[in-house]
């Protein structure tokens, strides 16, 4: 069996949604300590709480790209709160599956979202429990 899917593949390859939102509602940014690869999601989020636009900038493993473009389509036009509950099961199945050694990889797209939108409550003084949002880089430090 290949090492990566087709789907993990094509994401890489083709990356969606790849960019910057000038104008974002919230901006998550979370790194790996131990490979040292970036993730940056940026969220234009409209007055129903809908997920209008999403991008991201990756620098990082194929892995990482492959996640956060899955992510990304995962949670566009989507409410808040589903993108919140966005785990990185939920990306590695989307992308049907990735090598043991590379979950880590999706962990990051799970927390620039979460990071993102943490962003945004902090901007728009929106109350939030802490305990939603772990510290990243313990989270993915761990996984490694
Ligand atoms: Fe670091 Fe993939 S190896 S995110």
């Amino acid at each position: 069996m290949a090492l990566y899917s087709e789907k993990v593949m094509d994401h890489f390859r083709n990356p969606r949604n790849v960019g910057v939102i000038e104008d974002a509602d919230g901006v998550g940014e979370v790194g790996n300590p131990v490979c040292g690869d970036i993730m940056k999601i940026y969220l234009k989020i409209n007055d129903e709480k809908v997920i209008e636009d999403v991008k991201f900038e990756t620098f990082g493993c194929g892995s990482a790209i492959a996640s956060s473009s899955m992510a990304t389509e995962l949670i566009m036009g989507k409410p808040l709160e589903e993108a919140l509950s966005l785990t990185n099961q939920a990306v590695t199945e989307a992308l049907d599956g990735l090598p043991a050694h590379k979950l880590h990889c999706s962990v990051l797209a799970e927390e620039a979202i979460k990071s993102a939108v943490k962003d945004y409550y902090d901007k728009n003084g929106i109350e939030y429990d802490p305990k939603d949002f772990p510290d990243p880089e313990v989270e993915s430090c761990h996984m490694h």
